[in-house]
Order: C-alpha cells, then sequence, then structure tokens
C-alpha cells in the first residue's frame, strides 16, 4: 500500500504531524504539498522544519516572493512556494532539479505548477473539512524508499489510533 489518510483536528495537530515526519525523515527525500489557500501546507511544512532541528527562533514562512528558503537542519531543508511562478523557465534560473533531487529535504506547495502530476516524490494533500479539521492524504508516487514508508506507516497508525480514541471518547 502506498497512501494512507488521516485527519487533523486542528493546527497543533498537523504541526505535530509534520514534526513526527521531520524527526524520522534520514534520507533525501522530496515532498509535495497540495492543498487549497489557507490549508495547512505551511504549518505542516513548519512541523518538519521543526522535526529536522531547524532553530526554533527562525521563523518557517512560506517564500511567496523568493520562491525558495533555505534552512539549515540534520538535512539541509529547501522550502518552494511555487504559487507565483510564472513559468518554468524561473525554475530553471532557480537551479530547481539540483534542489529536488540533491541531498537535503524538498518542500514544494502548488506543486501543481511543476506541470508534472507524475513527478516521484510524498504527496501530502490537505484537504479543509471545517474551521479546524484537515483530511490530510499521503501519496508515495514513484517512490521506493522502504524507510519512508515504514516513517509513514507508523505516523498514520498512530493518528488513526489517537483520532480513534478520541472520538471514543465523546
Ligand atoms: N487542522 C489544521 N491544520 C492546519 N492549519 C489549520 C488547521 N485548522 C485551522 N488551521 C488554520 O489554517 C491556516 C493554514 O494556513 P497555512 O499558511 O498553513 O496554509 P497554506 O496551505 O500554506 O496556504 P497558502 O496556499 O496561502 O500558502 C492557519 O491560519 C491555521 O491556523
Ligand atoms: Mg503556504
Amino acid at each position: 500500500m502506498s497512501s494512507w489518510s488521516v485527519v487533523s483536528g486542528g493546527e497543533a495537530q498537523t504541526l505535530e504531524l509534520g514534526k513526527k515526519l521531520g524527526r524520522l525523515l534520514q534520507r533525501p527525500a522530496l515532498i509535495l504539498l497540495q492543498g487549497d489557500l489557507g490549508a495547512g501546507k505551511t504549518v505542516f511544512a513548519r512541523g518538519i522544519a521543526r522535526g529536522l532541528g531547524v532553530d526554533p527562533e527562525i521563523p518557517i514562512t512560506s517564500p511567496t516572493f523568493t520562491l525558495m528558503n533555505h534552512y539549515q537542519a540534520r538535512l539541509d531543508l529547501y522550502h518552494f512556494d511555487l504559487y507565483r511562478l510564472s513559468d518554468s523557465d524561473e525554475l530553471i534560473e532557480l537551479g530547481f532539479d539540483d534542489y529536488a533531487y540533491g541531498s537535503g529535504v524538498t518542500l514544494i506547495e502548488w506543486p501543481e505548477k511543476l506541470d508534472n502530476p507524475g513527478t516521484p516524490g510524498l504527496w501530502v494533500n490537505l484537504k479543509r473539512i471545517d474551521e479546524e479539521r484537515r483530511e490530510i492524504n499521503f501519496f508515495l508516487q514513484g517512490e521506493t524508499n522502504q524507510e519512508l514508508i515504514a516513517v509513514l506507516q507508523e505516523i498514520c497508525h498512530f493518528y488513526q489510533r489517537n483520532n480513534l480514541s478520541k472520538a471514543e471518547g465523546i
């Protein structure tokens, strides 16, 4: 199986989910974050950054105008926001492929702008259920990184159990 789904009950849970993923990442990875404006892509990215060990004093915000922010951590982190990308030449100028398939963790908000829905990597889709809840779907595309699969299984089982026990507690 290469897809998993969890429900986040609020910003803090999405942050925690990202943090767990960041903590467990041991190897370079490309993570594509899909979702509407305000879905929680940057919150999730912030969690990954914290989990990778980016200094907590450094704010993690969308690189909307700069297109890419670089953070130093256990693995280098490259955070792209392609919302304002006008054409793919800009990506070439940025040296995008070197980052995407380099030695760090690369996060991409608005990966639709890559015009390649087949891009191999971990696709994460965040959907707004209501003000506080988000459905988060993980899909591993063209990835055979067994470590990443194990990490996702662990995280998703943890949250599925959590959500279940919460529902039972109501
Ligand atoms: N469960 C949740 N997970 C994440 N964010 C949530 C959740 N519930 C509410 N929010 C709120 O939704 C907003 C998410 O903002 P965020 O900047 O992460 O969105 P985004 O997907 O990066 O949007 P954009 O496309 O504009 O960059 C925040 O204001 C956050 O407080
Ligand atoms: Mg964002």
